[in-house]
């Protein structure tokens, strides 16, 4: 494998959403997660869990539920014969909820903070290993079926699902599109740019 910097795993990381089937070992996944466990998280609570699912019916589920928010809230038509196929993103050789023990952080800020950095290392250490992954939110509004199906207690988020896989069809690293830094920045005073 060859390995990359730092800075150019973060240039060129992006959410990628095709995979070929080209397998994720086991060892790949640990150091991922050795990855996201290096993250902060307040008072270094590390109120964090990875649930790993490689189970083509549990993904084929994930994914119909999926499916199911993206007709919701996207705004793309359901097929007229009410039969939907599970969204392709969910076919992913390897799935990881990033989930966060709710009853660990007081306020909901908090909470996400303490989660979506670990995601990120993840999202990174994937870059730099060849691996894409994109964050995906969209299952939550299926999380009670998700935790049902995975033994998930209730008193955990699943707040992120990231599917992780080596970059299949069209998708590629690199070239993600983003408002430029010096508009965003400012010195001294808001809004003073340079
Ligand atoms: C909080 C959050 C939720 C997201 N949820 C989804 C999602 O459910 N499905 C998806 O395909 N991408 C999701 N994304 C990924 C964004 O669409 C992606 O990061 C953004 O479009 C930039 O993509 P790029 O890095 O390829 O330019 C989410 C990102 C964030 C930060």
């Amino acid at each position: 494998m060859t390995s990359i910097s730092a800075i150019d795993a973060i240039r060129s990381q992006r959410a990628i959403r095709e995979f070929s089937d080209e397998p994720v070992s086991e060892e790949a996944v640990t150091q991922l997660i050795q990855a996201a466990i290096r993250a902060p998280s307040a008072s270094n609570k590390q109120p964090w869990h990875f649930l790993v699912v490689r189970d083509a019916e549990a993904k084929r589920k994930i994914g119909l539920w999926y499916m199911d928010s993206v007709y919701s809230y996207s705004g793309q038509e359901r097929p007229s014969d009410g039969i939907t196929e599970p969204h392709p993103i969910m076919s992913a050789p390897v799935l990881i909820f990033a989930c966060i023990d709710a009853v660990d952080v007081a306020d909901r800020l908090t909470l996400g903070a303490s989660i979506f950095p670990a995601a990120q290392n993840l999202m990174l250490a994937a870059r730099s290993m060849g691996l894409g992954t994109t964050l995906t939110t969209l299952h939550r509004p299926h999380q009670d079926e998700i935790r049902a199906l995975l033994g998930i207690p209730e008193s955990v988020e699943t707040a992120a699902l990231i599917p992780v896989g080596y970059p299949g069809g069209d998708q590629h690293f690199g070239g993600s599109r983003r408002r430029p830094a010096k508009e965003l920045t400012y010195y001294e005073r808001w809004g003073a740019t340079k």
